[in-house]
């Protein structure tokens, strides 16, 4: 039979009519509690006016850089995700805030409104967003890898302008300030990608990739632990396995490229390491590597301090102020696990962040904070100084001659075998 086409305008009428169907279920999805995202909820004001300060912002090679944070954690890291906000706070960057499925609907309600009242610069530059969905995640398994992805969507949607994506959880901590941060990342091309990886996988052939695992997470409401099949596979043969640190940077455009790309080698890997284990270890380094496209702009590094115990454990140590010395010298731009209020964060706060008065770590963006006006302490900015500037300190000087150190080496180099 041959399909009978629509006319013309009968077509335009049932195009218009599926449009507003759309239009219909938009709004009504907006109004319901399963807001997506939570703090300023985009789909009220399709295309908020941008408030005076953030509409000053300027973008482009000869300004510095904009991150984009996602930053993640579970029932109880409200309080820590908002501290891990504030030492990580610039206008020029992105924020998306994450409470996996192990927090209560109201844990994140309150982070939500957490940023929408607690400081002056989050509600005028409107940067930070809260995720307003409560899926599990489990971090042994592939729901870590989907949650990372979804939050790369959402930030590339949200923020047009950004260069970085950084992943962060509720229990990392800076080791530098963000104008110092920014000043380096300024040195260095904005396609590179910063991936910590090998092609030597040692025990993990076995144990990670001719296993297999299922993760419950990716179907059930509630973070699950993974199953493991009696069932094992062979190591696949139409890509090289590539495996690091899970904490990534990623450019604007490999994570365009995850996201959205044509090819097809970010779908078919993400249904491969959707039965791997730590799939998060894996999957973005297995993809830069064996994509010609952008296997060019890997950078050998994660630009994170952590320790491991000898035998290494599952996790690294917790980190106290032994380690404070050693995280400084080791030009990391984070360092992680910290336990929450642990008195080595507040001297970073007080060393490293000059954040023992403040909320918001100083910056050129902010000059009034720390200053006392009017003989009270002013703790939140209030008045915007130079959002397309900033100003670093030693740190930020040694960050630079870090990155640029390790950039100089690029590509994914196999290991001899
Ligand atoms: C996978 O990666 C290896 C090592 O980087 C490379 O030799 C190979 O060509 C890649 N495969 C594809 C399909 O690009
Ligand atoms: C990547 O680097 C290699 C070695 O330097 C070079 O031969 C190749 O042409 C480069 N590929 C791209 C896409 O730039
Ligand atoms: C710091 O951690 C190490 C182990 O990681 C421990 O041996 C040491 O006692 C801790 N120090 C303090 C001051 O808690
Ligand atoms: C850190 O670096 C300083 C200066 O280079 C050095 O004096 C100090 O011993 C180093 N500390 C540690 C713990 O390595
Ligand atoms: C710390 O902040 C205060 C107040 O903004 C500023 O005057 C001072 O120079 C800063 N110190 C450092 C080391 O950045």
């Amino acid at each position: 039979m041959r399909p009978r086409r629509l006319p013309p305008c009968l077509a335009a009428t049932a195009l218009s009519a599926a449009l507003l169907l759309l239009v219909l279920l938009r709004t009504s999805s907006s109004s319901s509690s399963h807001a997506p995202l939570l703090a300023w909820p985009s789909s009220r004001h399709p295309t908020p006016p941008l408030p005076p300060a953030a509409a000053r912002a300027e973008w482009g090679p000869s300004r510095p850089p904009s991150l984009a944070y996602w930053i993640s954690g579970t029932g109880g890291d409200a309080r820590r995700v908002l501290r891990l906000l504030r030492a990580v706070y610039h206008p020029r960057n992105r924020y998306l805030l994450h409470l996996d499925a192990g927090a209560a609907a109201e844990e994140r309600q309150a982070l939500a409104e957490a940023v929408r009242t607690e400081e002056p610069a989050w509600r005028e530059f409107r940067n930070v967003d809260v995720v307003g969905d409560a899926y599990a995640v489990d971090r042994t398994g592939s729901s870590a890898l989907a949650a990372v992805l979804h939050g790369a969507a959402v930030l590339l949607r949200r923020g047009p302008h950004w260069d970085w994506l950084v992943t962060l959880s509720a229990e990392d901590y800076p080791l530098v300030t963000q104008d110092d941060l920014l000043y380096a990342f300024s040195s260095v091309p904005r396609d590179l990608n910063f991936i910590d990886h090998t092609s030597d996988l040692g025990w993990k052939e076995h144990e990670r990739f001719e296993k297999i695992i299922v993760d419950p997470s990716l179907y059930m409401d509630r973070n699950t632990e993974p199953i493991l099949s009696k069932e094992t596979r062979r190591m696949p043969d139409a890509f090289q396995i590539f495996t690091g640190s899970p904490w990534l940077i990623l450019s604007r455009s490999f994570t365009e490229h995850c996201v959205h790309g044509w090819d097809n080698l970010p779908r078919k890997l993400l249904m491969y390491f959707a039965n791997t284990a730590y799939s998060m270890e894996s999957y973005f380094q297995t993809l830069i590597c064996n994509s010609s496209d952008f296997r060019n702009t890997t950078v050998n590094g994660d630009l994170r301090y952590f320790v491991w115990d000898d035998p290494p454990g599952l996790d690294p140590l917790v980190l106290n102020e032994s380690n404070f010395q050693n995280m400084v010298n080791s030009s990391a731009a984070f360092a992680r696990r910290f336990e929450e209020d642990a008195p080595v964060l507040k001297k970073m706060d007080d060393e490293l962040l000059n954040r023992s008065r403040v909320q918001l770590v100083p910056g050129v963006w902010c000059p009034n904070l720390g200053k006392e006006q009017r003989e009270v302490d002013m703790d939140s900015c209030l008045k915007w100084g130079d959002i397309n500037a900033v100003r670093p300190g030693p740190a930020g000087e040694r960050l630079r001659r870090f990155i640029s150190e390790i950039s100089k080496t690029r590509g994914c180099g196999l290991a001899a075998s």
